[in-house]
């Protein structure tokens, strides 16, 4: 008897050119178009088996090994079926000798490398490993981007952790989502010194979820407005060029800028989001002291901050000064005891660890 099974995984991205805000809230289409590092494989990453038997009754996914509903019309639900879809019209509808797959039901199984608790998203890297299996599964001839239209259906950002290094999400103008897919910018390799820490403010669940934070954030927020129509169209296509002539000036002041932008549109929110807090703050002013001193001394930015939605500080830097910018993270923000064990280091290897603060 054959058996019908795959594996695939797919690592966290972390974007610096934010999504944030849906025109189409079903399909998931952004507002603006949005760009992100892919972090290394070894690190923060979630692996997704997918199986295809003839005797399984219905569909069924476990995450890190607890069911989860699959809800009809949810977003689970919507990939699952886009990628029977697929299958049916790419591989069985022009070939009769493959077996039947798309009728079959599946059961997937889905864990991550990093504890949940530790408050970083993994809806990225958890819909990108399940399209990825699944299309394993299928023997799908397709493309990256082609598979990003349906991880996008899963959680947007993910349709961006289907790729390695350096990804633009384009946000694209046609209302079925057609052209709104993730491509890659650059491989890792083109700037293999870009290194990303993380450092663990608090493992708490965030207060507000990105979903709900977003469309609240699209219905009352007058700053969303300029911030889609003026700055992010002209910031993609500074970073993109940064990125192509490796300029690391241009890429740290165009992220900072984007995510304190991102911070504000969540404050100009109605009620207000609050995502950082007194140490996420404390973090961006020791980035901050440390460029401005980089400058003087002629040695240009060092780092480069970002957040999410949560306090947690991702910070890039080239290799050359991760090590003092971690000694520097230590000094000021003494670890608690036992800080080390949910923290992670970064992106090109021989990343250090950064601990919880
Ligand atoms: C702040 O992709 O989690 O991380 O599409 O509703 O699932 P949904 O939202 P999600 O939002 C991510 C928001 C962000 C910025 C980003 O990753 O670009």
């Amino acid at each position: 008897m054959t058996v019908y099974q795959a594996t695939a995984s797919a690592p966290v991205n972390i974007a610096c050119i934010k999504y944030w805000g849906k025109r189409d809230t079903k399909l998931i289409l952004p507002t603006n178009s949005s760009l992100s590092v892919t972090l290394d494989q070894d690190h923060l990453r979630s692996t997704t088996t997918s199986r295809a038997d003839p005797s399984f009754t219905h569909d069924r996914l476990w995450l890190n090994g607890k069911e989860e509903e699959i809800k009809e019309g949810g977003r689970l639900w919507t990939c699952i079926r886009e990628m029977k879809r697929l299958r049916k019209e790419e591989v069985e509808d022009k070939s009769s000798s493959e077996p039947k797959l798309s009728t079959y039901n599946v059961h997937i199984c889905s864990h991550n490398n990093f504890p949940t608790a530790a408050g970083l998203a993994s809806s990225a890297s958890g819909f990108a490993a399940l399209v990825s299996s699944l299309s394993h599964l299928y023997s799908l001839p397709v493309s990256s981007s082609t598979l990003s239209l349906i991880a996008r259906q899963g959680s947007g950002s993910a349709c961006r952790s289907l790729f390695g290094g350096f990804v633009a999400w384009q946000m694209g103008s046609n209302p079925s989502g057609s052209d709104s897919l993730a491509l890659q910018i650059a491989p890792q390799s083109h700037w293999p010194d870009i290194h990303a820490l993380i450092c663990i403010v608090s493992d708490d669940k965030k207060g507000t979820s990105s979903t709900s934070g977003m469309q609240r954030t699209v219905e009352t927020s007058s700053l969303l407005h300029h911030r889609i129509k003026t700055v992010v169209p002209h910031r993609m296509e500074t970073i993109s060029k940064a990125i192509q002539e490796k300029d690391f000036d241009t890429f740290a002041k165009v992220t900072m800028a984007d995510s304190n932008q991102f911070h504000a549109v969540a404050l100009d929110t109605e009620p207000p989001i609050f995502y950082l807090n007194d140490v996420s703050r404390a973090i961006i002013a020791l980035v901050v002291e440390y460029n401005r001193l980089g400058v003087e001394e002629g040695k240009g930015y060092r780092a480069a901050y970002t957040y999410d939605a949560g306090p947690n500080a991702v910070i890039y830097a080239k290799k050359e000064n991760v090590k003092e910018i971690l000694e520097l993270v230590v000094e000021y923000f003494p670890q608690r005891e036992g800080a080390f064990k949910d923290a992670f280091g970064l992106f090109g290897g021989g990343g250090k660890v950064v601990g919880k603060l």
